[in-house]
């Protein structure tokens, strides 16, 4: 058999491999729990899982076995309403991820830089690595917000082509203020407002797409609106831009199911948006229990899930342990191998009753070596 390995490309041979995240199956085989039983709290999902008027949608809608809209015209009609844009800025992919990737894939060759501005969503610097993109790292402050005039210098120095915001910012939680988004506005590059859990912050600058001809705005069904599974993301894109995204997009890249779910997703606003309402008020009852509490300093946070530095002892071991101790009771949260982060975990927003449970047993947590 021919070996064909040595006809990769170098640098994706050269890629660490992707560790992907085990299914639900089997972690509830690994941990000997039912499914129903795991508290999944460390992918920001939503506990409240999709609409039902988005569930029956999908069992009625009868052309499965047609092609989907490749323009998903109906998709991009109910967004207008949603987010009082023109029709003509928006362009869906599956999930936010995928407009991710097609942004740099419209921008990027080898050499070009981005700026990232951690510590933020892996999927940055992970889809520019495979442009053979640099990653010009501009960190955030110790309160985790942006340091604009620290970017300002990397895009005077670097010329980059692309920053990405995520706001509010995953894992930290922290919302960069409208005015810090202008100045960055201001400046000769792309600037993509990444807002997955824009929802939970009530804030947006989707308005001032039509204003700016350097700002695309990022925005998913995943969070808010429980349909993380069925993978719908939208962006709102300069009219400039986005007929240069249409050239390079997938012409199915949105499936039935996606588009019929999220449609109907925003006929059913008023039971999504309570949804919404009660995990951000779980949001302030979780933090002010984990407040409450020794050896955990969660951060204020405007997204659907709270970081947490662990104070006690070795803050990285005791990370990991608090992670273990976690999972040992079929609570899943995330943990982190990142310097900036490794004494940290990431709690999602759950119901209340699993709130109740991680507060439980972080109470119960006793660090290594006491
Ligand atoms: C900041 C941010 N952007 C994008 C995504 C991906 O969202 P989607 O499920 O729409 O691909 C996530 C998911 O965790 C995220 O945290």
């Amino acid at each position: 058999m021919p070996e064909i390995t040595h006809l990769l490309r170098p640098d994706i041979a050269a890629l660490e491999p992707y560790h992907p995240i085990v299914p639900l199956e089997m972690l509830a085989a690994r941990l000997g729990r039912p499914i129903e039983q795991i508290v999944k709290l460390d992918a920001n999902e939503n506990p409240y899982g999709p609409s039902p008027r988005a569930l029956a949608a999908l069992r009625a809608y009868p052309h499965y076995a047609i092609y989907p809209d490749p323009e998903h015209n109906l998709l991009r009609e109910a967004l207008c309403a949603y987010l009082d844009v023109p029709k003509a800025q928006i362009i869906c992919g599956a999930g936010s991820d995928e407009l991710i990737d097609l942004l740099m894939r419209a921008f990027l060759t080898p050499g070009d830089a981005i700026i990232n501005c951690g510590p933020t969503f892996g999927m940055y610097p992970f889809d520019a690595q495979l442009f053979a993109a640099r990653v010009v790292s501009v960190p955030r402050s110790i309160d985790w917000g942006l340091d604009i005039d620290a970017i300002a210098e990397a895009a005077e120095r670097e010329r980059p082509k692309m920053v990405f915001i995520a706001n509010p910012n995953n894992p930290t939680g922290t919302l960069s203020p409208r005015d810090q988004i202008e100045r960055l506005l201001e400046l000769p590059m792309l600037v993509v407002v990444d807002e997955a859990y824009a929802e939970f912050a009530g804030e947006s600058v989707v308005d001032l797409v039509g204003q700016r001809s350097n700002l695309v705005v990022l925005r998913t069904f995943s969070k808010w609106a429980g349909l993380a599974g069925l993978r719908v993301g939208y962006g709102v894109v300069p009219e400039g831009l986005v007929t240069h995204l249409w050239k390079i997009k997938q012409p199915y890249n949105l499936n039935c199911a996606a588009e019929q779910a999220a449609i109907a997703s925003l006929a059913d606003l008023p039971y999504l948006l309570v949804n919404v309402d009660r995990l951000i008020a779980e949001r302030a009852r979780l933090f002010a229990a984990l407040v409450a509490l020794p050896l955990i300093a969660p951060f204020p946070s405007r997204a659907n899930f709270i970081l947490c530095r662990i104070t006690a002892g070795d803050g990285q071991q005791s990370a990991f342990a608090i992670k273990q101790h976690l999972e040992a009771q079929g609570i899943l949260i995330r943990h982190y191998t990142t310097p900036a982060l490794a004494d940290c975990i990431r709690i999602s927003i759950g119901t209340p009753a699993q709130n109740d449970a991680v507060i439980g047993a972080v109470a119960q947590f006793v660090p290594p070596g006491t």
